[in-house]
């Protein structure tokens, strides 16, 4: 373990639990810690960037906001592991459809994210690294969301996009033509931070809005998709 407090993060060594979920909003961390952990304490609140530790079936388990995009949860991510020991972080966060058999409010696991991003090039690679997520914790979200029943999901790439608002339109057809299914900003830069710390990592995504039909959920709709994927979260953490 690295030294605490980190630039980023105030909490003290031992204040995480192993497991961190994390959602992109920080008001969304305090709702989970609020609505689903019990007995929450707040150990970071810097830059507005809630993060909670409290116990959930008995389980320890911590909750923090990772901001948007790859330089953001790249931060969050990297103090998490290299300094407060964490073993696994799991993404909790909404993505654009690019499929069309994706519908708006269905669930995307990560296995694989592509990316736009130069964030590899700090790894000094001789060729095009593939970020992958953690298999154990995939498969435990499987099996949760089947014993759950009833939610729609799929398996496969996300694209981790540095732009949300894309200059070139063309851009999206070429992931399509690959089989991406869904674009969001974060999961391949989590991925390479755990790969590199031989940690643990996952990104869980609900559909928000659909780039294949132009469709977006409602404000209510994103709430009510968000508890199903809080609840997949922390039956796998
Ligand atoms: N692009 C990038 N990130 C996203 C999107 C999107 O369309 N929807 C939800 N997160």
């Amino acid at each position: 373990m690295g030294k605490t407090p980190t630039p980023h993060i105030e909490a003290k060594a031992g204040d995480f639990a192993k497991t961190v979920l994390m959602p992109g909003d920080p008001l969304r961390a305090k709702y989970v810690a609020e609505t689903f952990l019990d007995e929450p304490v707040l150990v970071n609140q810097v830059r507005g960037v809630n993060g909670f530790t409290g116990t959930y079936k008995g389980k320890r388990v911590s909750v923090m906001a990772s901001g948007m995009g790859m330089p953001s949860i790249g931060i969050y991510s990297y103090e998490l592991y290299h300094f407060y020991d964490v073993e696994n972080i799991i993404r909790m966060g909404t993505a654009g459809a690019m499929q069309p058999d994706l519908a708006l409010r269905d669930v995307v696991l990560g296995i694989g994210a592509c990316t736009d991003s130069n964030y590899a090039k700090q790894f000094g690679l001789p060729g095009t690294y593939a970020p992958t997520a953690s298999y154990e914790l995939l498969e435990k979200a499987v099996s949760v969301i089947r014993d759950m029943g009833g939610i729609r999901y799929k398996i496969g790439n996300l694209l981790s996009s540095d732009a949300f608002y894309n200059d070139n339109a063309q851009t999206t057809a070429l992931w399509q033509k690959m089989g991406v299914l869904a674009v969001e900003m974060e999961a391949a830069a989590l991925y390479m931070n755990a790969a590199r710390c031989g940690k643990h990592a996952l990104a869980i995504c609900t559909i928000s809005d659909s780039l294949v039909t132009g469709e977006a959920t409602t404000s209510q709709e994103r709430q009510s998709s968000f508890g199903d994927m809080v609840k997949i979260a922390l039956e796998t953490a």
